[in-house]
């Protein structure tokens, strides 16, 4: 999660300054850091992004805010998971017994079960979120890198915890920071009751094929987003962090598109973001991209001398993040503005100076949807 600091500042100063500022969206949300940013601005926020998980996060994290509610079902889910005596398995995914030993699998099993008898769906998703890091932590993954890695055999027969004291211990400081998250808010008058006082929609969507948009005509005034910064394979696996988890949560709780087809393999949540996909390259958009950007082309062609088969990789990732930022440019209105953090890169010993190349792929987006516009 990116500390928004400069960020938030940021969108300080346009919602201040920038007179009719009033609609923000974050096209890769993660846990909605930015979102919640421009909430306490009192902006309409939407957000989305390619990955379940993120999505589940960023509806806890942004309303409506049943601190209380949550407070008192969570002492009943507590006793409802220590008297459950059934050893059903809730759930079956290929690798189960790789990733849980059979007791935890028993033990997650009766948080679930447990989950799904609170009625509140908010409150439930609170609970899943709890839940999510619960896996995490007591699979037999490594935990130490966002990339799945089975532990040595005797390292799991030595470790002996109950994922049901986890869980417990994890829905304390969760619940503890949901309220001072809650208090932040209140305390910038954005709260009517327990809701965000404006708008707010979040939603699962791949950025590459279209940003929401609730008119037919440019309706966002500010943009604030960090994209990643290269192909999540070979940098930041947010799917396959995201996978172990999503499979203990029932999916039509995060939203109606979380299908069991983002959980196929550990690999198709990362091979449905940006750059994912290696082997639909077109080598004209190469082309037109090496144009568009003269920094990209230096780069591709110092990593074409060092090894030939890394420029996939990045023409990929660059491929899609600039078809992303013409989508963006979609939904813009004129005089709006963009605010991007993102992360220069190594592929092959060779720094990919993201910085210089977005700009320039934003700088070419923004001439060309002024020559659109401007023949409107
Ligand atoms: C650097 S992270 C954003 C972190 C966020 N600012 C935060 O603080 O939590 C990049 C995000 O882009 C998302 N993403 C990658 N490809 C995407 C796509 N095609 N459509 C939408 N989101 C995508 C990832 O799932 C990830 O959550």
């Amino acid at each position: 999660m990116m500390v928004p600091a400069v960020q938030k500042k940021l969108i300080d100063i346009v919602s201040s300054v920038v007179k009719g500022t009033k609609n923000m969206i974050d096209p890769m949300m993660g846990s909605a850091t930015t979102l919640v940013a421009s909430m306490e601005n009192g902006l309409n926020c939407y957000g989305q992004d390619i990955n379940p998980l993120a999505v589940l996060i960023s509806k806890v994290r942004t309303g409506p805010f049943l601190v209380e509610g949550a407070k008192q079902q969570a002492m009943h889910l507590m006793k409802r998971i220590e008297s459950d005596k059934n050893d059903k398995i809730e759930k079956e995914f290929k690798g189960i017994n790789k990733w849980f030993k059979p007791v935890t699998q028993q033990e997650l099993s009766k948080i679930v079960r447990g989950i799904r008898e609170e009625e509140n769906l908010n409150v439930r998703r609170f609970f899943w979120v709890v839940l999510a890091e619960t896996v995490r932590v007591s699979s037999n993954d490594r935990t130490s890198t966002f990339k799945l890695h089975i532990r040595p055999e005797d390292e799991i027969d030595r470790r002996v915890f109950s994922a049901i004291d986890v869980f417990a211990l994890h829905l304390d400081k969760t619940l503890e920071d949901y309220e001072a998250h809650t208090v932040l808010l209140a305390n910038s008058g954005q709260l009517v009751q327990e809701s965000y006082r404006a708008e707010v929609h979040i939603r699962i969507e791949d950025s590459k094929a279209s940003i929401y948009c609730p008119t037919k005509e440019p309706f966002y005034d500010l943009l604030v987003t960090s994209p990643p910064y290269g192909d999540n394979k070979t940098t930041v696996t947010y799917g396959q962090y995201s996978y172990l988890p999503l499979q203990w949560i029932d999916l039509n709780d995060i939203d109606a598109k979380a299908t069991e087809d983002f959980l196929r393999t550990t690999l198709e949540i990362d091979s449905r973001s940006l750059g994912g996909k290696l082997t639909e390259i077109d080598s004209e958009k190469v082309d037109e991209l090496c144009k568009q950007s003269p920094s990209f082309l230096r780069t591709r062609k110092a990593i074409e001398k060092v090894n030939d088969s890394l420029v996939k990789k990045v023409d990929a990732f660059l491929l899609d993040l600039n078809q992303t930022i013409a989508n963006i440019f979609e939904v813009m209105k004129p005089n709006s503005y963009q605010i991007w953090t993102v992360g220069n890169r190594r592929v092959g010993g060779i720094e990919i100076p993201n910085a210089a190349i977005i700009t320039e792929l934003i700088e070419k987006n923004r001439e060309s949807w002024c020559q659109q516009w401007n023949g409107k």
